[in-house]
C-alpha cells in the first residue's frame, strides 16, 4: 500500500471510532429479501450469472509445480483442469474429451505427461491440442486441429491462479481494481502454499459469506478470541466497483501482536496497516482474505446445493526458503479453526429461519453495508430485469462506492 492509502485507512479508522451516527446522507438500507437465500429460481440465476461468470480462485502455483501437474476445479458445476504446460505456462480447460465428453483426469490433483482420455484414448497435449486418436481411418475428414480441448480463462495475481468460465470477462487484474496494487506489499508472487481444507456447512452459501463481511458480530460470538484484539467500532469500510470491498479493523492496542504469530517469519514489505491492523479484502464474489505480515488465508465460500455449502481455507506463508515450514504453523491453523467454529455455529439455524414463513428479509445497518453492496452487485450481474421484483434489492449505495 502506498503512503496515501495508508493515511486514508488510518484516518478512516479514527473517524469511524469517533462517529456517533452513520455519516450524513447515508441511506437506510432496504431489507434484503430472505427468498434470495432459498428460492430455487433465484439460485439458478445466481448459478448461471454469478458463479459461472466470475473470477474464482482455483489454486496456488505451488500446487501445480511441474510441467504436467494439474488441479481439477469443480466448484462451478463444470469440471475444469488447471494444468502447467511444458513451457511452464498455466492454462485451464474443461475436463471434457471432444469425442464423447469423458474426463481427461479423474484425480483432484496429480501429474501427467499428456491428457489422455480413458474412454477411447484420444490424446491431447498439455496445451490442449488434440495430438492423436485411435482408428483415425474410421472418422471421415476429421481435422485434429479443430478439436482442441475447450479452454477456460485462467489468469493470475502473483502465485494465485483464478479461472473464469466467461470468455468475455474483463482481465482479472483490471477486474480487481485497486487490489493488486494494495496487495503488492505482501508479495503475491513470492508467498507459498501451506495448507488447504474444506468444511461442509448446511446453509445457503450466502448465509456464511455474510458473516465474513462484517465485524458487528465480534462481541457476541468471538468474545474470547477476535474481540479481544480487534476494535470493531473503528472498522473502516471501502466499497469498490465490481462488488469488491475492503474492511480495515484496528487492533485494540497499536503494539499488540497475535500471540499465535509471534516468532513467525514476516514479510518485510508489509505496511503499517497490514502489520498493526486487520485489513480484510473481499474479492467478489467468494474470496475473503484477512492479510497479515506473517501470511494470510483465502477463505472461500462454495455453493454445493441450495441449502449446503463448503467453506474452504487455503493458507499462504512468506517464502521460508529451503527445508520444512515453521512448526508454529500447526498452532496457527488450529487457532484459526477455533475461530471458524465460532463463525459457523449459527449458520444451519439461520438457514432454517430464512426458510420459515416468518422471515421476510435481512435488516442491515451501516457497518454491515458490505453485505448490501454484495447483493446489489449480484443483481447487476444477473440483470435486474431477470429477477422477480419481490426478490430484487434496490440500488442505493452507488454514491458510496469509491471511484
Ligand atoms: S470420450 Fe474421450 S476418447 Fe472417447
Ligand atoms: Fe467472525
Amino acid at each position: 500500500m502506498d503512503a496515501v492509502t495508508v493515511d486514508y485507512l488510518k484516518s478512516g479508522m479514527k473517524a469511524e471510532a469517533e462517529r456517533t451516527a452513520p455519516p450524513p446522507g447515508f441511506p437506510p438500507l432496504p431489507l434484503v429479501p430472505g427468498a434470495r437465500y432459498t428460492d430455487p429460481a433465484f439460485l439458478e440465476l445466481e448459478q448461471r450469472y454469478l458463479w459461472q461468470r466470475s473470477w474464482l480462485f482455483a489454486c496456488h502455483a505451488d500446487e501445480i509445480p511441474e510441467p504436467g501437474s494439474f488441479y481439477l476445479f469443480k466448484r462451478t458445476g463444470s469440471p475444469i483442469i488447471v494444468v502447467r504446460g511444458k513451457d511452464g505456462q498455466i492454462r485451464a480447460f474443461y475436463n471434457s474429451c471432444r469425442h464423447r465428453g469423458a474426463p481427461l483426469v479423474r484425480e483432484c490433483q496429480g501429474k501427467v505427461d499428456g491428457l489422455v482420455c480413458g474412454y477411447h484414448g484420444w490424446t491431447y497435449g498439455l496445451d490442449g491440442r488434440l495430438m492423436n486418436l485411435r482408428d483415425k481411418r474410421d472418422f471421415v475428414d476429421l481435422d485434429l486441429s479443430k478439436y482442441p480441448l475447450h479452454s477456460v480463462r485462467c489468469e493470475s495475481l502473483g502465485n494465485w491462479i483464478f479461472v473464469n468460465e466467461d470468455p468475455q470477462a474483463e482481465p482479472l487484474l483490471t477486474h480487481l481494481g485497486p487490489f493488486p496494487e494494495q496487495l503488492e506489499e505482501i508479495q503475491p508472487g513470492q508467498v507459498r502454499f501451506v495448507h488447504r481444507k474444506s468444511y461442509p456447512v448446511k446453509c445457503n452459501v450466502k448465509v456464511l459469506l455474510d458473516a465474513f463481511l462484517e465485524v458487528y458480530h465480534l462481541k457476541s460470538i468471538h468474545q474470547n478470541t477476535v474481540d479481544r484484539f480487534l476494535d470493531h467500532r473503528g472498522t473502516f469500510i471501502t466499497l469498490y466497483k465490481n462488488g469488491h470491498s475492503l474492511m480495515c479493523t484496528p487492533n485494540r492496542r497499536p503494539d499488540w501482536q497475535d500471540p499465535g504469530t509471534r516468532g513467525m517469519r514476516r514479510i518485510e514489505t508489509a505496511s503499517e496497516i497490514t502489520s498493526k491492523n486487520n485489513p480484510s479484502f473481499n474479492f467478489y464474489p467468494n474470496l475473503v482474505t484477512p492479510v497479515d505480515a506473517t501470511g494470510n488465508p483465502f477463505i472461500l465460500f462454495w455453493p454445493t446445493g441450495p441449502r449446503s455449502m463448503e467453506i474452504e481455507i487455503v493458507w499462504f506463508a512468506p517464502d521460508w526458503g529451503s527445508g520444512e515450514i515453521d512448526p508454529l504453523w500447526q498452532t496457527r491453523l488450529s487457532n484459526f479453526e477455533r475461530i471458524l467454529e465460532e463463525d459457523t455455529q449459527f449458520a444451519e439455524q439461520i438457514q432454517e429461519s430464512v426458510e420459515s414463513g416468518a422471515f421476510k428479509g435481512i435488516t442491515l445497518n451501516y457497518q454491515e453495508r458490505r453485505i448490501y453492496h454484495w447483493h446489489e452487485e449480484l443483481d447487476r450481474r444477473i440483470g435486474a430485469e431477470r429477477i422477480p421484483e419481490a426478490l430484487r434489492v434496490k440500488q442505493v449505495l452507488k454514491d458510496w462506492v469509491a471511484s
